[in-house]
């Protein structure tokens, strides 16, 4: 939900101009999520500045330029930063809510912050009731106060070191957090761990890395069992004086051929975007970890120790280009992102679907298609777009693999503890791989012994990451909050899925051809599509940018695409809008309908082309006017009507083609009404709280 970047140069002398400068980049990297800081070292020992501005990152760079009296030349050999870009979850987002937030006037641990603290009230509470005076609204303070008060509590001499200081506040943690502590008592030294929140550290050296792991460390050091307190409060108990001090075994990959430190930089982020413009070479963090970095070294140590969590963490080389998260030529990411379709399906297909031979082959799943093909049902589990991906393939996946499907949001999935067995297979759709609650539902499942599959864009994510197997979709950075390219490749991936599953079906061979053939032709008839682009802007300008409502119609597989459409206008532009299924009005949204209420109906010519046509009726007979999104060789549709045509694809491959008129549309009411199309009010790109 919010980013957090820091930047560790170690022996490496950078000026504090390039550490701020890196830190804002880090932070415009991330800055679809919102009120930005930063913190760096100041003239003095153990002082660390701190500067925050809500809004947009130029407006923090002003902020630091007008600061006449801070030497940016300073040159510092060894040096540890961090930076914040907060989306509101606990407080107004105002300065004193911007991270980082710290324990004290005198800054002895500061604490930047990704997710959400469920306890933070009872941790306030108590904290408050110890004399520790919060500052903020934030569930975040109170890690930063937390962690003050751990230290306080232990005598001069027996004081922990940083890393068991760390895993005794995360022990109290309850929620999601990915954090990076800094410490006046830790010069120098850094503290990265994550629960929940995705957190991951690139690495640059000048030499080559001497091995491509890090060993987790599980060395003396369980996190120090709390000593229960009088009066039965056992909460914030101070650390066992007793304990071992923690064993530290070198990290080998970041040690010179003599065996001492190397220069090193460090990059920590909660998303790869902000690193790969400085280095490919990047460590994901798993849930539980705690990194330590001092004097150049990375350590890894366990909260808790897990028999079945891998000993090592690889350092694997990050495959996305900066450029491929630029803007280019585009005033938006979003507008650019839907004119990237053509390509992006093209690389969500790229060595899968073989258009001679009319077969499709998906690498991480191809040891799996027996058990999916065993399976009793099949539980689809996304939010939001990624939800409407499933609704708009249910039906094929149905029709070629003969399983049945039911497809869930995954909060809904969660409230209601769905059951879920051994032979259910669940697919989870996610872009970020890193939403909390399809996450949650992942856990959930694999608790039940059910087959996982993911169906993701972010390698190395989460869900990725902890799915028995998935499909990566291949579609390239999405950076616009509202999902575009993302649902066409989620929507393709499915369609291979279902036409992989079903291969051994010869009654279905016909069926299975024509969709691949339609595949072969998507990127052509998506171009054609985009044309349509100036026609849309027109339209918005003249009939929808000044309306207050918007409804969009249609039935069978164009139900997702009403859906989607209805999400995106209602994002972007915050006008009212509404999905609604042809069938089902009669049953209730027919009394909207009027002369004065604006109509999308989508009637491609498939098998219900007559049942949407009795729609279009009932809507015109009630005097309203609907706009119609119909193909470009219907010749059926009388003049009166305002069309929008596209070119005819194979019924289940349509709404690839029908969603793109209403991404376009979206962005320019969206651009008309001024609103900032790439960072919409209240949202944000990646949803890693519940
Ligand atoms: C893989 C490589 C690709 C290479 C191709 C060549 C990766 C990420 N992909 O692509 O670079 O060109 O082989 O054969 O290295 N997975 C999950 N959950 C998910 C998504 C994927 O567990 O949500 C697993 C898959 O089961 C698989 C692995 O991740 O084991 C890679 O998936 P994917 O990228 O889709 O596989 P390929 O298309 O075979
Ligand atoms: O990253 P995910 O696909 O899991 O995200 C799910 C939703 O939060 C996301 O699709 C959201 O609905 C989009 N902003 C809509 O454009």
């Amino acid at each position: 939900m919010c980013g957090i970047f820091a930047y560790l140069n170690y022996l490496v002398e950078k000026d504090r101009r390039y550490i701020i400068n890196t830190l804002l980049t880090g932070l415009s990297r991330l800055e679809y999520r919102g009120y930005d800081s930063l913190a760096v070292n100041g003239d003095k020992e153990n002082e660390f500045l701190i500067f925050r501005e809500v809004g947009k990152v130029a407006a923090l760079r002003a902020k630091i330029e007008s600061q006449s009296t801070l030497d940016m030349n300073k040159k510092f050999l060894s040096h540890t930063s961090m930076a914040h870009t907060r989306w509101a979850t606990h407080g107004q987002p105002c300065e004193k809510n911007s991270h980082p937030h710290r324990s004290d006037p005198n800054n002895e641990f500061i604490v930047v912050h990704n997710g959400i603290i469920t306890n933070y009230k009872e941790l306030r509470t108590i904290l408050e009731k110890n004399g520790y005076l919060f500052e903020s609204d934030t569930d975040t303070e109170c890690i930063a106060k937390l962690a003050k008060y751990i230290w306080d509590n232990h005598a001069k001499g027996s004081k922990p070191t940083f890393t068991t200081l760390v895993k005794a506040v995360c022990k109290e943690l309850e929620g999601a957090f990915a954090i990076i502590v800094k410490s006046t008592h830790f010069p120098d030294e850094v503290i990265a761990t994550r629960r929940g929140s995705p957190l991951l550290i690139g690495v640059k050296t000048q030499k080559k890395l001497k091995v491509d792991f890090v060993d987790v460390e599980f060395g003396g050091a369980e996190a120090p069992a709390a000593v229960a307190q009088p009066k039965g409060n056992s909460l914030l108990a101070p650390i066992n004086p007793s304990h071992p001090p923690m064993q530290r075994s070198q990290s080998r990959a970041f040690l010179s051929d003599d065996g001492m430190p190397q220069p090193i930089e460090y990059f920590l982020a909660s998303d790869p975007s902000a690193i790969v413009e400085h280095t490919k070479r990047v460590l994901y963090l798993e849930d539980g970890d705690i990194a330590h970095i001092d004097e150049g070294e990375l350590h890894i140590h366990r909260l808790r120790r897990d028999d079945n969590m891998s000993t090592m963490r690889q350092i694997q080389t990050l495959e996305m280009e900066l450029a491929e998260i630029m803007k280019g030529s585009f005033d938006h990411f979003m507008q650019k992102e839907i004119y990237e379709q053509p390509e992006s399906v093209v690389n969500t297909m790229r060595g899968r679907v073989n258009f001679d031979t009319r077969t499709v082959t998906l690498g991480g799943l191809s040891t799996y298609l027996a058990t999916i093909r065993r399976c009793r049902r099949i539980v689809f589990v996304a939010c939001g777009t990624s939800y409407h991906s499933c609704i708009a393939t249910r039906a094929i996946f149905e029709e070629l693999t003969e399983i049945p499907i039911s497809v869930e949001l995954a909060s809904d999935f969660l409230d209601r503890k769905t059951p879920i067995f051994r032979d259910d297979v669940c697919v989870f759709v996610s872009q970020s791989g890193e939403t909390a609650d399809t996450i949650l539902a992942l856990r959930y499942c694999l608790e039940r012994g059910a087959l996982c599959v993911g169906i993701t864009n972010t390698v190395g994510s989460s869900i990725s990451r902890e799915t028995h197997c998935g499909v990566h979709i291949n579609a390239g950075p999405e950076i616009g909050v509202a999902s575009t390219k993302a649902y066409t490749s989620q929507f393709i991936a499915l369609v291979m899925m279902a036409l992989q599953l079903s291969e051994d079906r010869i009654s279905k061979t016909e069926r299975r051809n024509a969709i691949i053939d339609d595949l072969c032709r998507l990127p052509q008839v998506i171009k054609e599509t985009l044309a349509l682009d100036n026609e849309l802007k027109q339209l918005s300008r003249e009939s929808l940018v000044k309306q207050a409502s918007l409804l969009i119609m249609g039935r069978g597989y164009q139900n997702a695409t009403c859906l989607e459409g209805a999400l995106k206008i209602k994002e972007l532009s915050y006008m009212h809008s509404e999905g609604i299924l042809a069938g089902e009005l009669k049953h209730g949204p027919l009394a909207l309908i009027d002369e004065n209420m604006p109509v999308i109906l989508i009637m491609t010519k498939d098998s219900l082309y007559p049942k949407v046509q009795s729609a279009l009726q009932q809507v015109t007979a009630r005097k309203g006017h609907p706009i119609i999104i119909c193909n470009t060789n219907d010749s059926n549709i009388p003049d009166k009507y305002r069309t929008i045509r596209v070119p005819q694809l194979v019924d289940c491959l349509q709404g690839l083609i029908t969603v793109i008129p209403l991404q376009l549309l979206s962005y320019h009411i969206a651009v008309a009404r001024g609103v900032n199309v790439d960072f919409p009010r209240n949202l944000a790109k990646s949803v890693t709280v519940e």
